[in-house]
């Protein structure tokens, strides 16, 4: 689908999308009048429906009854509300589980995954793929021109609960995918090792998936297992989609991401394949940096999107249920998550779900229309961020942009969890959101990238733990460097390949010549054990991690003061030509990784602008606009220096902008000087 055509989506309603998850086969059709008259007044303009219905609409197989469908859309339409209409293939019936044993998903230990719950059966199971693809195509022929429905919404969250299967169909796909990656079983031998510990296969029909054995499984095999079970969920994503673009009115295809939270899924592949990058977002409640991450995921998920607009598919309008503590949302609090998400680049913003269900799994989840019914601060606040929301209608297709990238690798962390590591303190994950965190203290805005993609455009990069890095990317990296670019690399990073086997060139693998250094040996720490570094950089310090460095051209801003590797060079330098590469030889506290970004800055040109008293500003850009989004996640009232309309009052600002405690204000300012 071409921009052009992502711009316009969908059909209706123009700006910005507002709305949840409607499930209406809960409830008495007597409600449905209730849910249709709130939606109207908290300005509800787009639904997703029939995410979980394939057991009502196809009650046996081959069977459709969709009369009960017909009346929600024509109702919806009638009150002006748009639908994305959902497959509920994620949600298999009863009777598919009963007449399919085979397509029961087995899990490492050999248990099969029976029904009761949801999401759960073999994506390489032929009766379950053809079970989707024929009601996707029942809905297709049905519902493609009626005038509600606006996109579609393939499946919910592929890989949840489960993304991987080791049944018996699992394991012949599993062989017809090597025999497609490899060729033959010398090559699969070569590529996985398979000489160590004696694994060594005659035939590819002896391998299987990785499921239950003695001791640790060979960690290639478990990184193309990983590789394949996404391929397999991506497989039955596009004989779903095929099958919806194939219907008589062409609408968009979605499904939604769950970006940083989905374990098995790499949404670098899986954005090609969408029309419209949507994604789900729950805050880690008791996190009191959850706003935070709540910006990394919207960052991330918008670099998915190729910068173009997405939408939010699902968040929260109070507590979920499904964490050990849930706790509720303070007053103010869902707005500033709404509007965090378009502030980043969501053209739309909805929520699990409408109404709150009475039974079942998700009881305590909150929604927009709680328990507790509308004389509510829920409902209050959901009618007002409906309101907010249609205001900002002109702020739909401006982009976010972004003058620094942070790499982020599906497959690396898939590498990085399939074997014994060094230490088991390494944690990919947590180094991102370290260099992340500091970025949004200094008030940078971020793109995340793959190691691979095309960096020119930024003035600096950061690999927070990079463990998996093919030749092939090393040299992406190694090429922005000497045209000019800045490169930070933290410890553990390009140490093996895309095999998962150590780079010829030793533990620095092929960064080292961009790095200026080797890494002789590994020296991880003791659990508590901290140590201290001096240098350039001041007085810091380090933990988890320190390693022999051999300098090879970099100088070096700081020296292990302590511990096994002391005397040696923690943080380096290395200039070329045009450009520099950083590297990090432990793992800083946050006071390291401030002091070494601020030298990185400088020498990178970026431009901090830190949110005093917790006032974050990110700023979206049209031809003709720019939107200055201030977000309030402090205690006080802060004051920001702009000119031009906010929009939210339609007041004009001139030169003040007070943005009280927990508030947002959206200004319209003339348009920024790209510097990209
Ligand atoms: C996910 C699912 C929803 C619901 C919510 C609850 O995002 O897609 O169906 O279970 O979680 O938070």
């Amino acid at each position: 689908m071409s921009d052009a055509d992502i711009a316009s989506w969908p059909a209706a309603p123009r700006g910005i999308a507002f709305g949840g998850d409607y499930n209406p086969e809960q409830w008495d059709e007597r409600v449905w009048l209730d849910d249709v008259r709130l939606m109207g007044e908290a300005g509800v303009g787009l639904v997703s429906v029939g995410i979980f219905s394939w057991a009502l609409l196809e009650p046996a197989p081959g069977r459709f009854e969709f009369g009960w469908l017909d009346r929600v859309l024509d109702l919806l339409h009638r009150h002006g509300v748009s639908v994305d209409l959902a497959t509920p293939t994620a949600a298999p019936p009863a009777w598919l589980y009963e007449a399919h044993r085979d397509a029961w998903v087995v899990d490492a230990d050999g248990r099969r995954l029976g029904p009761g719950s949801r999401g759960a059966m073999c994506p390489s199971s032929p009766a379950y793929r053809d079970a989707a693809v024929a009601i996707a195509g029942a809905l297709a022929q049905r519902y493609a021109e009626h005038p509600a429905v606006v996109m579609w919404h393939v499946h919910n969250e592929y890989g949840a609960p489960v993304s991987q299967c080791h049944c018996e169909h699992s394991q012949q796909a599993f062989r017809a995918w090597l025999r497609a990656r490899f060729g033959d079983v010398d090559a699969l031998n070569a590529a996985w090792g398979t000489a160590f510990w004696g694994q060594t296969y005659a035939s590819l029909e002896q391998v299987r998936t990785p499921a239950a054995a003695a001791t640790m499984l060979n960690p290639s095999q478990r990184l193309d297992y990983a590789r394949f079970s996404d391929a397999e969920l991506r497989e039955c994503f596009v004989l779903e989609r095929d099958v919806l673009h194939a219907a008589a009115r062409r609408l968009p295809v979605t499904t939604n991401f769950m970006a940083t939270s989905s374990p098995g899924t790499d949404y670098w592949q899986w954005a090609r394949e969408v029309d419209l990058v949507s994604n789900d977002h729950y805050l880690t409640a008791e996190r009191d940096d959850a706003h935070v991450m709540l910006a990394m995921d919207a960052d991330l998920t918008r670099s998915l999107a190729g910068g173009r607009p997405w939408l939010l598919m699902e968040h929260s309008t109070s507590a979920v249920n499904w964490q050990p503590r849930n706790l509720a949302k303070r007053a103010g609090e869902m707005a500033r998550n709404t509007l965090s998400h378009v502030a980043r680049g969501a053209d739309g913003a909805l929520f699990f779900q409408w109404r709150a269900s009475r039974r079942g799994a998700e009881k305590f989840h909150s929604a927009m229309v709680p328990h507790a019914g509308t004389d509510t601060r829920v409902w209050r606040e959901v009618a007002e961020l409906g309101a907010d929301l249609e205001r900002l209608a002109e702020v739909a297709g401006s982009r976010t942009r972004a003058e620094v990238a942070v790499l982020w690798d599906w497959e690396s962390n898939w590498a990085a969890a399939s074997g014994w590591h060094p230490s088991v303190d390494l944690d990919q994950r947590e180094r991102t959101e370290a260099f992340y965190s500091q970025l949004w203290r200094d008030g940078v805005s971020c793109d995340f990238v793959h190691p691979g993609d095309d960096l020119a455009g930024y003035r600096l990069v950061i690999a927070p733990q990079t463990y998996l890095l093919s030749a092939q990317s090393a040299k992406n990296l190694d090429d922005y460097v000497r045209s000019g670019g800045q490169l930070v690399v933290s410890y553990f990073s390009g140490v093996v390949d895309e095999h998962d086997a150590v780079h010829p060139e030793g533990l620095s693998g092929p960064l080292g010549a961009t790095l200026g250094l080797r890494v002789e040996e590994f020296a991880p720490l003791r659990e508590t054990q901290q140590v201290r570094l001096t240098g350039a950089l001041g007085e810091l310090s380090g933990d988890v991690w320190a390693e022999h460095v051999v300098l090879d051209g970099a100088e070096v801003l700081a020296h292990f003061a302590d511990g096994p590797a002391t005397g040696g060079p923690a943080v380096t330098r290395q200039r070329h030509e045009a450009g520099t590469a950083w590297y990090v030889a432990t793992r800083l506290g946050a006071c390291g990784i401030e002091a070494l970004l601020a030298a990185v800055y400088a020498e990178a040109g970026v431009v901090t602008a830190p949110p005093a008293g917790g006032l974050e500003v990110v700023r979206r850009d049209a031809a003709e606009a720019s939107y200055v989004f201030a977000l309030n996640h402090g205690e006080e009232e802060q004051e920001l220096l702009v000119h031009g309309t906010e929009l939210l009052s339609g007041a004009a600002v001139a030169g003040r902008l007070s943005v009280p405690a927990g508030s947002v204000r959206v200004v319209r300012t003339d348009p920024h000087p790209s510097r990209r």
